[in-house]
């Protein structure tokens, strides 16, 4: 090979190198091996998990209806369909949630990813949908237009300096600060608001990844 084609060759590589990873989420993360035991299945707790739940060919589904019981005889919240990161609980340090999301047209009032814990409340950060927009909590709005297609999500929770930060398809969409440490752990699927529902609620999830920086 010509050793000038050979330059020019190195130097286009290292370029595109840059611009597809430099400003990627997951960059200076590592990412921790998930297994089956990770993922815990909370649904209505009258109802077997095959009719709220389906995994095949990698995506999971997940849904729930607007009256069905809480995951929980002994608990008052609302009805959820929900994978809950297990194993992985975290009180310090930076860590991340990657998957890609689909909601299907209809779905709404639903939170379809979340931290678990805080010091001040139950959670750190809900990410709700209603008529296709992706809000945090019922308030402000960073993405719309999400019904019926896959889009990738990038949660990052930085509990040293209590930071929360939202990407989607690669790109920052929000960020805000948290509710304090606690005992903390991401939960994806349906978890209806406490109003504005659809009677029916889905997401479905593929390629979910835990990621952790090591300093
Ligand atoms: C899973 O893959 C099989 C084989 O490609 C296909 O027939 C089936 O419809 C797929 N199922 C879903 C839910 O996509
Ligand atoms: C969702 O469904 C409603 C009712 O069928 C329809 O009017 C609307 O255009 C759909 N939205 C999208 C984004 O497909
Ligand atoms: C529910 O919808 C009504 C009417 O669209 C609106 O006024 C109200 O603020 C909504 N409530 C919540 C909690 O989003």
């Amino acid at each position: 090979m010509n050793f000038f084609i050979f330059i020019i060759m190195s130097s286009t590589i290292s370029s595109l190198f840059l611009l597809s990873f430099g400003d990627e989420p997951t960059e200076g993360f590592t990412e921790i091996t998930l297994r089956e035991e990770n993922f815990e299945l909370q649904k209505p707790y009258n109802i077997p998990l095959e009719k709220r739940y389906s995994f095949e060919n990698g995506t999971h589904r997940l849904w729930v209806y607007a009256d069905d019981k809480p995951h929980d005889p002994n608990s008052p919240t609302q009805p959820r369909t929900e994978i809950r990161i297990q194993g992985l609980d975290y009180s310090s340090g930076i860590w991340q949630f990657e998957g890609c999301a689909f909601v299907p047209n209809g779905t709404s009032g639903a939170t379809i990813l979340q931290i678990h814990g805080a010091s001040h409340g139950a959670t750190t950060i809900i990410l709700r949908i209603y008529n296709g927009a992706m809000r945090y909590y019922s308030g402000q709005i960073f993405v719309t237009d999400l019904y019926d297609k896959w889009f990738k999500v990038n949660l990052i929770h930085n509990v040293d300096e209590g930071k929360v930060t939202v990407f989607i398809d690669g790109k920052q969409v929000f960020e805000t600060k948290d509710q304090g440490p606690g005992d903390l752990h991401f939960k994806c699927g349906v978890y209806a608001a406490p109003a504005n529902i659809s009677y029916y609620m889905e997401s479905r999830w593929k390629d979910i990844k835990i990621y952790k920086k090591v300093y």
